[in-house]
């Protein structure tokens, strides 16, 4: 039977019309891979500058890699030498990431001040020369990340709207746009008007929203009221790899099953930090899991209580323990829903 497709990126197809959007400092391997696990077609790695994985003994690193069984993997890179970016992107290719995605978003200040990233906004000549660059370089789809602009003064929207026609006549597969300038931030609320006066105005370009995606139906209602090809699920995902179950439920027209219970949320933060264990140092591993924790507790009816056992443990064992503490699971109330 052939499979019904909702989002085309280039030669990529995928079922649904939402992934995982890149999150510096989150998406690594293992949350791409319980995103995955829960319904999400296809994910993209942390950002990388593209000097450092141009060379070969930084891109050699495990953290750098697509893991195991994860195909289709989208790698980002951030960077504003056409030269270096498209060495990068060809590199990531022959390493096996499926997608390549050029950041120009990033709202960083260390980034913005070298130009990079949401900087590159202010300056469609150099974008546009970046992503011809990259897209000559490989056979696979190539995206952009966009923000609507550094700010919006005229001259920054006439630049964002500039770059979004010439991207499209490079050949750039698909654009994730964020509804918010890189003055912006994360401050208020994204604009998903100008996200759909961008697919009014170019109907056969593939336009992704991003911005705000934490609640699933509401969601799959904007795309669809927006009219726009997909979104990508970003904070949204953080702890929370059941909202693609959620999405794909409600995508399929099928019920929404209740959120998971203490037993589940206990077996897969254990599992969560065992992969982030893996090749990394404890004291390291147990710091780097602290802000899953917090996202973990957000569905416990005892949130400040997990929060103070599970913040102070030191080693992992005693995070385990406090894990299997607070989520034996018989004595609390059905956590269902309650994110
Ligand atoms: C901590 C954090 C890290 C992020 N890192 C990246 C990144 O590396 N690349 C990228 O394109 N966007 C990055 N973003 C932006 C998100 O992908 C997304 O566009 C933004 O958070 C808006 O979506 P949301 O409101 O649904 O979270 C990051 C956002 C946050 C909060």
């Amino acid at each position: 039977m052939s499979k019904t497709v909702s989002l085309r990126i280039g030669t990529l197809e995928l079922e649904v019309p939402f992934f995982q959007a890149s999150l510096s400092g989150y998406t690594d391997y293992p949350m791409r891979m319980f995103a995955r696990r829960y319904g999400c077609p296809f994910a993209i790695a942390d950002v990388m500058l593209a000097k450092s994985v141009a060379r070969p003994e930084v891109l050699a690193k495990a953290c750098f890699q697509p893991g195991e069984n994860e195909h289709p993997v989208g790698a980002q890179i951030l960077g504003k030498t056409p030269a270096m970016m498209a060495r990068a992107a060809k590199s990531l290719v022959a390493v096996g990431y499926d997608v390549v995605d050029v950041n120009c978003a990033c709202p960083a200040p260390k980034v913005v001040r070298r130009g990079r990233g949401g900087a590159m906004l202010n300056d469609p000549d150099a974008v546009i020369d970046v992503l011809k660059a990259v897209r000559d370089s490989v056979q696979c789809p190539v995206m952009v990340k966009l923000r609507i602009g550094t700010d919006y003064s005229p001259c920054a929207q006439d630049n964002f709207w500039e770059i979004v026609s010439r991207a499209i006549d490079v050949g750039i597969n698909a654009m994730v746009i964020h509804g918010r300038t890189v003055s912006e931030r994360y401050r208020g609320k994204a604009n998903w008007d100008i996200l759909a006066a961008v697919k009014r105005r170019f109907p056969a370009a593939t336009i992704i929203g991003s911005g705000d995606v934490f609640d699933a139906r509401a969601s799959i209602d904007l795309l669809k009221r927006t009219g726009l090809d997909g979104f990508v699920v970003a904070r949204g995902a953080i702890s929370n790899p059941w909202i693609f179950r959620d999405l794909r439920c409600i995508w399929e027209g099928r019920e929404i099953p209740p959120g998971p219970d203490l037993a589940e949320l206990r077996s897969i933060m254990l599992e969560h930090l065992d992969r982030v264990a893996t090749g990394h140092a404890e004291h390291q591993a147990i710091g780097y899991f602290r802000k899953f924790i917090v996202g973990y507790a957000k569905r416990h009816p005892k949130r400040k209580h997990v929060l103070q056992t599970l913040l102070k443990a030191k080693t992992r064992k005693e995070v385990e323990e406090g894990i299997d503490a607070w989520y034996a699971g018989e004595d609390w109330p059905s956590v269902a829903g309650s994110r």
